[in-house]
């Protein structure tokens, strides 16, 4: 448990707009922040960050809330996990957490079990570099050969795992580590003699970390040329590291991607590492893989721009073809540097150094379609069948951009270069596109129905919601915007809303119900209770709310509006007459309720005496309906 004080520390030192950009490109729009949604696929921008206010609010997946609810909603991470993030981001001490015992770890669920054995491997193969005889004369020594320093080793964990067959696995054993685990994360296994063994020996080990910098993973590569089995060895997917999601050196990068507005992309993790020890930070690597849809995503969170560091002769450039398409039809701008024969970007960065790298790179850097155009055009030459197939090869790319303009420039530069007529170039474009359109709309068409089915965005909240809960929900929203604002001489507007939502009028949405306790709770023992109290509420459902309430774009009193057709007069202080005006649409429905209750009843009833008092009944409910009506008149004139 971390303390509620460091708790609240944190909350108040974290600025959201520090903590989003580090995962998502913001821009300037007004007073807020805006961005591509990271939890959709967006084309055009509906996330927003509020500096001001401390939330976020996503309008293309409903989501929302404050700096923890953004963590917890793009790592996958637990609340403790979020602010042990924001503490150690921003420097807060959380005094020392007990050491987990083998009974707490079995209880943490699977995912945190998987880091902690995860760590636990990462230092022990760290150890085994830095502090034992082999590792120092085997592990060490080959990085160092290959002319890591010392402090990069540090930075990246790089490891060493010892020549033994299950030295590994049995320490971990030793010290609690519950076997399940082990080998759920694929660093133990038992055979079919039911013999344990490490899944990695003799090889040196390069961590691969997520986003925030957890270790979920490892490769290990063979020491030797000789050595049995494949160079590098990968983890199996686990529930914390999915491949297709992770790019190696992520982590390391994203700072430097966002900066330079580029990322540059490389196969393989020594790449990344080289570039890295030479300055050059906004690198990743695909790990030799085909690239997926997914892991464009994380580059595109960062920047537009990827530059394909690619080492490889043009029959190996074809055969990265379809990742570059899928990066073309993510709208990003593909540009593409090809090294000389047989140097790949960590062995031409050794060889010429740092700053002539970037040289190279910049003066060699080409547009993908272009390059392409010039390549294939090379191959067909004039054969008339060779060159109308490269045609529908390179107009295939081109019409993967989504955006029209850049389109059309391609297609004539393509037509230059391919020495055909624009018109041809043209009408192949309009028949791949019409295609390109219908895929991509039928995919859209089916990702919003299952964003439908899975996010409770603002209006599908509200369409399972009774009309009693609407407004209740408006009048907290009041409250939220304005709960230590004067209501009159004596009360606040929270303690106005708790005097009049007494006994008996009690809210029926849970959701408001415990909130209102809360406050009324808070207020008993005299706290202050302001719109900061809701957006650092530690529960998701109460900050995500306080976020839609707090956002412009939801106005309690627009949508109050909206829903009634009520014409309101906007001010700032307009916020007595709001809160008014919902209070008594509450009781009105609360007392419709009532009425209906008693009509049924009413018509049910045989006993004279027994409908005399029903009607009785209705018409002191009737006035009493009467009555608020003119009170709403009133306020609304006002
Ligand atoms: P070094 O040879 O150590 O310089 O590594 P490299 O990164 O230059 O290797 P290479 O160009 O051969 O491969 C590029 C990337 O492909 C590597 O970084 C690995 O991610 C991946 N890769 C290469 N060989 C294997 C293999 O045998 N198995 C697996 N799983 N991945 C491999
Ligand atoms: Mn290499």
């Amino acid at each position: 448990m971390i303390p509620k004080h460091i708790i609240d520390d944190i909350m108040a030192t974290a600025r959201i707009e520090e903590v989003i950009g580090e995962f998502v490109a913001l821009k300037k729009s007004g007073a807020d922040l805006k961005a591509l949604s990271p939890f959709s696929q967006e084309k055009t921008p509906s996330f927003y960050v509020s500096p001001n206010k401390q939330i976020f609010k996503d309008f293309s997946s409903g989501k929302g809330g404050n700096v923890v609810t953004f963590l917890m909603e793009h790592e996958q991470c637990s609340y403790p996990d979020a602010l042990r993030y924001l503490a150690k981001k921003y420097g807060i001490t959380i005094p020392e957490e007990k050491e987990i015992t083998p009974e707490e770890l079995l209880q943490a669920n699977e995912k945190e079990s998987l880091f902690i054995v995860l760590q636990y491997a990462l230092e022990f193969y760290r150890k085994q570099l830095e502090e034992t005889e082999d590792g120092k004369a085997l592990g060490k020594s080959y990085f160092l050969e290959r002319g890591f320093r010392e402090e990069t080793l540090e930075k990246f964990g790089l490891g060493y795992a010892p020549n033994s067959w299950d030295q590994f696995g049995s320490e971990a054993l030793k010290l609690g580590y519950k076997a399940e685990y082990l080998e759920l994360a694929g660093l133990s296994k038992v055979n079919e003699q039911g013999k344990r063994y490490d899944m990695f020996r003799n090889r040196v080990i390069f961590p691969i970390h997520n986003l925030v910098g957890k270790v979920v993973a490892f490769a290990g590569r063979q020491l030797s040329k000789d050595d049995k089995g494949p160079k590098y060895l990968n983890s199996p997917e686990t529930p914390v590291y999915h491949k297709s999601d992770i790019l190696y050196g992520m982590f390391f990068a994203k700072n430097s991607i966002r900066i330079k507005d580029k990322c540059f992309l490389v196969e393989g993790y020594t790449d990344v590492i080289t570039l890295h020890q030479a300055g050059i930070e906004n690198v990743v690597a695909s790990s030799g893989t085909s690239l997926t849809d997914g892991q464009i995503r994380q580059v595109r969170r960062f920047t537009p721009n990827i530059t394909v560091l690619y080492d490889g002769d043009p029959a190996g450039l074809k055969a990265s073809q379809r990742g570059i398409d899928l990066i073309l039809a993510q709208g990003m701008n593909v540009r593409l540097v090809i090294f000389p024969d047989g140097e790949d970007p960590d062995s031409y960065c050794k060889k010429v150094g740092g700053q002539a790298f970037e040289t190279y790179i910049e003066e060699h850097e080409q547009d993908f379609i272009l390059f392409k155009s010039q390549l294939l055009f090379g191959e067909t030459g004039k054969d008339p069948l060779k060159k109308a197939e490269a045609v529908k090869s390179i107009v295939a790319s081109i019409a993967l951009i989504p955006d029209p303009v850049t389109r059309t420039i391609f297609a004539q530069e393509c037509a230059k270069i391919m020495e055909v007529p624009e018109q041809v170039i043209a009408a192949e474009l309009g028949k791949a596109r019409r295609k390109e359109v219908e895929d991509s709309s039928r995919k859209a068409l089916e990702a919003a129905e299952i964003a439908e089915q899975m996010l409770p965005d603002e209006e599908i909240v509200l369409s399972h919601l009774t009309e009693t809960e609407k407004q209740e929900r408006q009048v907290m929203k009041l409250v939220i915007r304005h709960a230590a604002d004067p209501f009159d001489e004596e009360r606040n507007v929270a303690q106005f809303v708790l005097d009049e939502i007494h006994e008996g009028l009690e809210f029926t949405n849970p959701l408001c119900a415990n909130l209102l306790e809360e406050v009324r709770k808070a207020l008993s023992e005299g706290h202050v209770i302001d719109a900061t109290y809701f957006v650092n509420h530690p529960e998701t459902s109460v900050n995500s709310f306080a976020a839609d309430a707090l956002q412009d774009k939801y106005r309690a009193s627009d949508r109050w509006q909206e829903m009634h057709e009520i014409p309101l007069i906007h001010e700032e202080d307009n916020y007595k007459l709001d809160l008014h005006s919902a209070i008594l649409h509450y009781k009105i429905r609360k007392v419709e309720m009532v009425i209906e209750a008693n009509l049924k009843e009413l018509k049910e009833a045989v006993e004279e005496e027994k409908i005399t008092e029903l009607m009785e009944k209705q018409n002191h409910l009737m006035s009493m309906r009467r009555a608020l009506s003119e009170l709403i008149g009133a306020t609304i004139i006002k």
